[in-house]
């Protein structure tokens, strides 16, 4: 549940309720001034100055004299390096603490417009700490505490200037609730059958949802696809779901691609260890969900379609196994060198399927496609591979707008060729070469038919096994404020 959000004119006094106010490094308020009474700042100052010698400042609630109301002081601390990262683990802190009140009004006072530091981005960032913050997973606790409704009130003298972020915001944090609410459902609820109706429930937000059943996949030969799911005794399916942001015709749009394994047991070449974190193999089709989500609650004036690939890797009868050569969409043939290589066979179909549908001016995959990236770049960054460097450029700049941490990887023909099959037309993984990430984005380009692509490895970023400044343990949302922000650079 998100917050209400309303903006006060300078002059209104807030009273009764928590009031958040803005200290900078040496204690002095940098809320903007007109909202303030100098007599109850300087009490306030006078009082963190004395406890400031004592602790480290943290957000702290401190009395307001006479009225009987209370100011939750935050320090901004400019002497160190204030990143988005920095500003949004303030807002998370700030949301952390409220949750330990049963308050159910704020009052922020912000920092004026100009205010050099504290700016408008940053009130963003730390705003959507406070949102995020109040993300919770309960659907099968049942005694779980229902959430009370926050209304924030906006103490500003730009309410216009703070409204259009704040919205931006909140849907892209909307669209993140929903990434994560997909990512935390157990698998055993979330079939890829009941994705695909999660995802036909966007219809209410103004997308159009088409679903293709095994007998549709069949008729479209995505063999890749129906093989990895043939263990399974859950259907598999494929979801697109289409914005027509700025024409009815959908024409050249935007792809973005997910791969949706709803649970990985590796199949037959069965997963030693990590198999409960294998529910969140599903993690880049919940980004794309999400993020068309976010998209249409923007109502963003570019033409996008989210294709993901639903199904479960498992080791039935029926199963798929290493050595068997399947065929897919593309008409190219696939040796199964390893059946725990199943993101990309499935990835294989949807790009195609997307490619050739839909003609788009670009195409972005995301997936948590190999381990091999979490060896390469920790849970801190994704890596980006691309074979266009306009696209390369754009998703550059959507990644510092919606300080989303992400690291360029390369394509090489000498990595290529190391999937080269003396059988088949291509095998799913190189043998002793190392580079899995790399040569797993290099099995994905074969099938983009050399439409502007990038592929997003998210295996080390899509969720946390411990909690951080910005994020509880579990899904992180990554890729969901990503994408938008990408479509916004689409949109200018
Ligand atoms: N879903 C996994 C990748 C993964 C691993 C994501 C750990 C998140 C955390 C993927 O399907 C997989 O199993 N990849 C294998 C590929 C290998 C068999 C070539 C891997 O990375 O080990
Ligand atoms: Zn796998
Ligand atoms: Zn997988």
């Amino acid at each position: 549940m998100l917050a209400e959000n309303t903006y006060n004119q300078p002059g209104i006094n807030p009273s009764e309720s928590l009031q958040i106010l803005f200290f900078d490094e040496s204690l002095s308020c940098i809320s903007d001034d007109q909202f303030l009474d100098p007599e109850v700042i300087s009490a306030l100052t006078t009082h963190l100055k004395h406890l400031s010698n004592q602790s480290k400042f943290s957000p702290v609630c401190l009395p307001i004299q006479h009225t009987g109301s209370y100011a939750l002081c935050v320090q901004i601390d400019a002497s160190k390096t204030l990143t988005p990262y920095a500003f949004q683990a303030t807002g998370v802190a700030i949301g952390k603490h409220i949750q330990t009140t049963d308050l159910s009004a704020l009052h922020i006072v912000w920092p004026a417009p100009q205010h050099s530091v504290v700016n408008l981005d940053a009130c963003a960032y730390i705003f959507k700490g406070i949102l995020s913050s109040r993300y919770s997973f309960q659907a099968y606790k049942h005694d779980s505490k229902p959430s009370t409704k926050l209304t924030l009130n906006h103490q500003t003298t730009s309410p216009e200037a703070l409204q259009k972020r704040f919205t931006q915001v909140t849907a892209v944090v909307t669209g993140e609730s929903l990434c994560k609410d997909l990512m935390h459902e157990p698998p055993n609820r979330l079939t890829p059958a009941n994705f695909a109706d999660r995802i036909a429930a966007l219809t209410e937000c103004g997308l159009t949802v088409d679903i293709l059943d095994e007998d549709k996949l069949r008729a479209e030969n995505m063999h890749a696809l129906l093989s990895v799911g043939q263990g399974s005794q859950q259907e598999s399916r494929l979801a697109c779901i289409r914005w027509s942001g700025k024409s009815q015709d959908l024409k050249d749009p935007i792809c973005l691609v997910g791969k949706g394994v709803c649970f990985d047991s590796g199949g037959i070449n069965i997963k030693l260890s990590s198999l409960v974190e294998m529910k969140y193999d599903m993690g880049g089709a919940a980004c794309v969900a999400g993020a068309m989500k976010s998209i249409a609650l923007l109502k963003l004036p570019v033409n996008v379609v989210g294709i993901v690939a639903l199904t479960e890797n498992m080791s039935g009868s029926n199963a798929y196994r290493p050595s068997d050569i399947i065929s897919s969409r593309s008409g190219k043939s696939i040796e199964v060198l390893n059946t725990d290589a199943e993101g990309r066979l499935i990835l294989a179909d949807a790009l195609d399927y997307a490619c050739d549908v839909y003609k788009p001016k670009a195409m972005i995959d995301l997936a948590t496609l190999t381990g091999a990236i979490i060896v390469a770049l920790g849970h801190e960054y994704a890596g980006l591979y691309s074979n266009d460097d306009t696209l390369l450029t754009t998703l550059k700049t959507a990644a510092t707008e919606s300080a989303s941490r992400i690291w360029h990887m390369p394509l090489d023909p000498a990595y290529d060729k190391l999937i080269d099959c003396p059988i088949a037309d291509v095998q799913n993984l190189s043998v002793g070469a190392g580079a899995g990430s790399i040569t797993a984005a290099q099995f994905l380009q074969r099938f983009t038919r050399d439409v502007p692509w990038a592929h997003i490895d998210i295996a080390g970023t899509a969720w946390v096994n411990s909690s951080t400044d910005i994020c509880a343990k579990g899904p992180t949302g990554y890729g969901v404020s990503l994408l938008t922000a990408l479509i916004e650079e689409y949109a200018k």
